[in-house]
């Protein structure tokens, strides 16, 4: 029982995997671990429903701040992950690519990574894009070189820089916005996820942590967004007639 008016793009912000560890007094890295499962949970509901674009927050650019422990273990589960679901993604048909500062990780994983985008790359399903080394700030940074880069060159204009060229050298470039951007674990902010993209999504806050976060979660989110009535700025389209 699928709500009518789905999203074409959900972006979620995984939060609270901390705190389940805490409540069960495991180890944190046992908490990231536990992401997995509503993480496979979402890619088979948005695949199920033809959602078009799926984004994970998984990493944050100043995620690299905590302790090199939990850095290490998210790491190692990223590899982990990459080895353990890119064959399972792929029959889904699902077109798996990371977006964040690269260079920044190992070797080793961006090697895994270029893998997987590479295998699934011709894939038509859902387009899932997970945020690794990723903040908003950074993207909007890179655009701008990017830009700054052809104008110097002389293959560019300032003045034709345009929003649409701009949003061409985002990270999610050639995926519609989010139209509803979740977000677990009870904070009402953005921590730096999509800045520029998420202009006019749907927020919806869950105190429900990550690692709990189950169908009828996803669906709470999806009944949520098919209420609300997207003004895009104007005027609502019935009353309108109203002056
Ligand atoms: C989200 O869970 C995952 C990452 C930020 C990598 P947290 O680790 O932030 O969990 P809490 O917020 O401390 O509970
Ligand atoms: C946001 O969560 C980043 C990810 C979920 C990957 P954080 O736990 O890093 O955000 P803050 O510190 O609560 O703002
Ligand atoms: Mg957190």
């Amino acid at each position: 029982m699928a709500p009518l008016n789905l999203p074409r793009h959900i972006a979620i912000t995984m939060d609270g995997n901390g705190r389940w560890a805490a409540a069960r007094a495991v180890a944190r890295a046992a908490g990231h671990k536990a992401g997995l499962k509503p993480v496979r949970m979402c890619v088979e509901e948005c695949t199920r429903l033809k959602i078009e674009a799926l984004t994970l927050f998984a990493f944050s650019s100043e995620n690299w701040g905590r302790p090199a422990d939990e850095v290490g273990s998210l790491m190692n589960l990223f590899l982990e992950a990459l080895d353990r679901e890119v064959a399972e993604l792929h029959e889904k048909g699902v077109r798996l690519r990371f977006i964040g500062e690269r260079r920044s990780l190992s070797v080793r994983l961006q090697a895994r990574i270029a893998a997987a985008e590479e295998r699934t790359g011709g894939n038509r399903g859902l387009a899932l894009q997970v945020a690794v080394s990723y903040g908003g700030r950074w993207d909007i940074v890179q655009a701008a070189q990017s830009l700054a880069r052809e104008c110097s060159s002389g293959s560019m204009r300032p003045e034709e820089i345009s929003e649409p060229r701009f949003a061409a050298r985002l990270s999610l470039a050639g995926l519609p916005d989010p139209d509803l951007h979740i977000r677990t674990g009870g904070e009402h902010r953005i921590s730096n996820f999509l800045l520029w993209q998420l202009a006019y999504a749907e927020l919806y806050f869950t105190e429900r942590l990550w690692p709990d976060f189950a169908v009828a979660d996803l669906n709470e989110a999806l009944s949520f967004f098919a209420s609300r009535e997207r003004r895009f700025g104007q005027r609502p389209a019935a009353a309108g007639a109203a002056r």
